[in-house]
């Protein structure tokens, strides 16, 4: 039998997904201690798990590097990989928006090269541009996007929103929300064909199990 492997998303999408496949019986127990391995092998059900930074995930999955990943929805948006997304696993929810500070909210969006900073380049400027046809700056940024508008680099901010938190310790609030997100189950296109039934049956032990 061949190995089958899955691309985790390192961070609390991987904890929540190694519990799910210990249900099932896998032996990744190994992935919940503090270790700096990166591929984790049940040799009892030929499989592979592999930690990667979330951005990478689809990357792995599309090329066949992983059959199978588990990745949130902004990451599947913003990467837009050639892919089958086959499962909402609801967990890791949060919410993709438009934040800044409440004074911008109703003139938003009547200004000229808004400047928007975001870790999402694609998700902001599809929005901005697709959806409300209005020309931005899009300044990208890799982390603490929320001191951007604090600091006068942006006019506003589109990035995650969790239990909101970062937004009210800086001041800044949702204007806009853009979409939902959570984690997602999705797999190679040819791994499918190849391993229909191996695969089909993580897909429904995981469906059962939604939260
Ligand atoms: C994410 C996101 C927000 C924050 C939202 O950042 O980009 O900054 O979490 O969570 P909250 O609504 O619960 O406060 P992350 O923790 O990944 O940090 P970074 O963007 O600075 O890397």
């Amino acid at each position: 039998m061949e190995y089958l492997t899955v691309a985790l998303a390192k961070g609390r999408l991987a904890e929540l997904s190694i519990d799910l496949f210990l249900q099932m019986g896998m032996d990744c127990s190994e992935m919940k201690e503090k270790t700096r391995k990166l591929i984790f092998t049940d040799e009892v059900h030929k499989m592979k798990f592999i930690l990667v930074k979330a951005s990478d995930v689809p990357t792995y999955v599309e090329y066949g590097a992983a059959d199978i990943g588990i990745v949130g929805k902004d990451t599947l948006l913003e990467e837009n990989r050639n892919l089958y997304e086959m499962l909402n696993l609801g967990f890791g929810a949060c919410r993709m928006a438009v934040c800044g500070r409440a004074e911008i909210k109703d003139k938003l969006f009547g200004i000229n090269n808004l400047r928007v900073a975001s870790k999402y380049p694609k998700i902001a400027q599809s929005y901005f541009q697709d959806e409300k046809g209005q020309t931005i700056e899009l300044i990208q940024l890799h982390g603490s996007v929320e001191l951007a508008p604090l600091v006068g680099l942006s006019d506003v901010i589109v990035d995650i929103v969790e239990s909101g938190k970062t937004l009210a310790e800086n001041g800044l609030e949702v204007l806009y929300e853009i979409c939902p997100l959570s984690a997602r189950f999705v797999v190679n296109k040819v791994s499918m064909k190849m391993h229909t039934d191996r695969i089909m049956k993580i897909v429904e032990f995981f469906r059962e199990r939604i939260v």
